[in-house]
């Protein structure tokens, strides 16, 4: 298995269990929150990013994470965002991409995990019913744009 499999296995095995001790360093870079985000909203956010990204984005969300260099594509700078976009926050685009319906599909698999899958799974549980689903789908959501409301306070201007 390759190194970014076995990553992505790690991680849907073990992540319910919480990274406890990789997550209770998570630093909220508190610059100003976008939006109506409350701070420990972008705490929790700045905690997930801690978890599910920065092995690849890097803590500093600049690309060098310790799984970086494992990686055909190089992850992208996530503080350069808006710069890349010509000044301005491609929130609904940087949501499609996390959630991963923004898959180039045309052009092979692309590097970047799929996290609304995973999101979903983490918050359906034990469910069974469609109410549980639909809660679940609601959850995933919230959490994706808590991480576009986190990366959006971290563009660099
Ligand atoms: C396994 C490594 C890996 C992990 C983990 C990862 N990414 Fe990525 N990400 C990439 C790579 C590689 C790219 C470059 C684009 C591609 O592969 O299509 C990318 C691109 C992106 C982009 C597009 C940036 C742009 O301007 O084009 C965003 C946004 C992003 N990642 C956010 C996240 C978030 C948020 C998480 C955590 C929930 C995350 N990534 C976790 C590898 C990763």
């Amino acid at each position: 298995m390759n190194l970014r499999l076995r990553y992505l296995s790690a991680l849907f095995l073990s992540v319910p269990l919480g990274v406890a001790a990789y997550a209770s360093s998570a630093s909220a870079t508190t610059t100003e929150a976008p939006h109506s985000m409350t701070s420990p909203q972008l705490a929790e956010a700045a905690e997930d990013f801690n978890i599910y990204c920065s092995v690849c984005h890097g803590r500093d969300a600049k690309g060098n994470g310790p799984v970086a260099k494992e990686l055909k594509t190089p992850p992208a700078d996530l503080t350069r965002i808006s710069v890349r976009s010509g000044g301005e926050f491609p929130a609904d685009d940087v949501f499609r991409t996390i959630e991963g319906l923004d898959m180039p599909l045309a052009h092979g698999t692309s590097e970047m995990p799929i996290w609304g899958a995973l999101f979903v799974r983490q918050a359906v549980g034990e469910g069974v019913l469609i109410e549980d689903a639909k809660t679940a789908a609601r959850v995933a959501t919230d959490r994706i744009k808590r991480l576009v409301d986190y990366l959006e306070t971290i563009q660099e201007k």
